[in-house]
């Protein structure tokens, strides 16, 4: 079951071969799927080989195996982890019944609504990066980002699957939408806000691979609870992909901040405008980014109350994080949490029920499990000597959904009159003069083991490798 077919058009250990009405649809939906790539995929990669990983099994240890391939012939397909034909339900109204094999009549609009959200941000981040290519760093991190993108196409697979398998015409329907919708068209946007922003240059991606890839491990976890047990068995192998794609971000921002240092030292300088006149990233517009990338992703687990919430998790469709490892009652009724709001110009908790906050409970862990990486980032800094500290904004900062949308906030947590926001805004959120600025360091290094000058080499490199590998060969 580990074993990945790969004689098929079609990669899967899903025994694809013996639905062929499923295969059919599925081998009908691939050439869209190839279609989009082209459109929107990664611009002018057709005839780069590329050095990736591709899954070869589901076994924890050592399903990648790494070679040079195009990136439009990579094998997309469709792997689950194992099954456990015993498994039950173990939160929510059903707890302790068999975990389900099929999709129960009364959550099939709720289940075909979160595979779709999940898959629309899949394809929508792919659209997002498209143009990044052109102003690689070095060729280990174009790499990378080819090797995020094709990962993001295999998500948009593993969504595709389930909506085909699962849900009939209406999932095939949902499928073609999915690569018909796109990041910040006007028309047809992607379904979440943070996917139609752009993603402009290089801090921006790795901003967004740190805390919006993130997002994704904390939803996938949630749904890896879940009792429709296909959609937990296939989220839990996408989180293994997922661990790459947040080192990509967390080692990039890393060695943006290690080289900031560097050229501070060098210079014996903390003036930001000296520090950009030697080609480096000053601190303040690194946290402006981060800022605006926490604040964006924050807003993705939605309102901090809903009704939806409670519904997904009493129904057993959605979990928690790590739902496993907790030891309450896993029903959840009659418990509050707290979540924040405004009274008469002060921020102040309020308990609900916990049910309702489950949107919230979800950002708190993702809160927690993001402030323990911009930590590691401070300990650049602290060994560089530089006494500058990068730090999460509060969490109602600059948020757009829920009770807290619109409220003027300064990054530590105060309420601020629109005239102090006003005032104050240019050193909180990135500037026109900030993008204009690091879009100015967006030349394009391509000679191996080369690197431009923000950013510092990694200490090693891919699938070990050494960093001057020819991880991408040009055609
Ligand atoms: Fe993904
Ligand atoms: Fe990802």
């Amino acid at each position: 079951m580990s074993t990945i077919n790969y004689s098929e058009k079609i990669p899967n250990n899903v025994n694809l071969g013996e639905d062929r009405t499923l295969q059919r649809a599925l081998e009908g939906w691939q050439p869209n799927f190839i279609h989009w790539w082209d459109d929107v995929g990664p611009e002018g990669s057709t005839n780069y080989d590329v050095y990736l990983r591709t899954a070869v099994s589901v076994d924890p240890n050592g399903w990648a195996q790494f070679g040079h391939v195009k990136m439009r012939d990579y094998r997309w397909g469709i792997f689950l982890n194992p099954g456990d034909a015993e498994r039950k339900i173990h939160f929510g109204d059903s707890l302790g019944e068999k975990a389900w094999q099929d999709v129960p009549g009364e959550h099939r609009a709720n289940l075909r609504r979160i595979i779709v959200t999940q898959g629309d941000t899949e394809p929508a981040s792919v659209e997002q990066q498209r143009h990044l290519g052109l102003t690689c760093p070095s060729q280990y991190d174009l790499r990378n980002l080819f090797q995020v993108n094709v990962e993001e196409g295999r998500h948009l697979w593993a969504m595709v699957y389930l909506l085909h398998k699962y849900f009939g015409r209406d999932g095939r329907e949902e499928a073609e939408a999915l690569l018909q919708r796109q990041s910040g068209d006007q028309d047809h946007p992607r379904i979440l806000g943070a996917f139609n922003e752009k993603t402009p240059d290089w801090l921006a991606f790795f901003m967004f691979t740190y805390f919006t890839d993130r997002d994704g491990k904390f939803q996938l976890s949630a749904l890896a609870e879940s009792a429709f047990d296909p959609l937990a068995r296939t989220t839990k192998f996408m989180l293994t992909e997922e661990a790459h794609h947040m080192f990509v971000g967390e080692s990039g921002v890393s060695r943006v901040l290690q080289r900031t240092a560097q050229v501070m030292n060098e210079l014996k300088t903390d003036d930001p405008q000296k520090v950009r006149a030697a080609g480096a990233i000053d601190l303040g517009t690194i946290q402006r980014y981060l800022n605006f990338h926490y604040s964006v992703t924050i807003d993705l687990f939605g309102a901090d109350q809903s009704s939806n919430a409670a519904t997904f998790y009493s129904s057993g469709l959605k979990g928690r994080y790590e739902e496993g490892k907790r030891t309450d009652d896993h029903v959840l009724k009659g418990q509050t949490y707290k979540v924040l709001e405004v009274q008469n110009g002060q921020l102040v908790e309020k308990d609900v029920p916990m049910l309702n906050a489950l949107n919230e409970v979800l950002r708190d862990d993702f809160i927690k499990d993001s402030v323990a990486g911009v930590s590691r980032w401070n300990k650049v800094l602290e060994k560089a000597g530089i006494p500058t500290r990068l730090t999460v904004p509060h969490k109602a900062f600059n948020r757009q959904i829920g009770a807290l949308a619109g409220i003027k906030l300064s990054p530590d947590g105060r309420v601020v009159s629109e005239a102090e926001w006003a005032a104050k805004k240019s050193e909180w959120l990135p500037t026109p003069e900030d993008f204009a600025f690091v879009a100015s360091l967006m030349g394009r290094v391509v000679e191996p083991g080369k690197f431009a000058n923000w950013i510092a080499p990694p200490v090693m490199g891919i699938n070990r490798q050494p960093v001057d590998f020819e991880y991408v060969r040009f055609g």
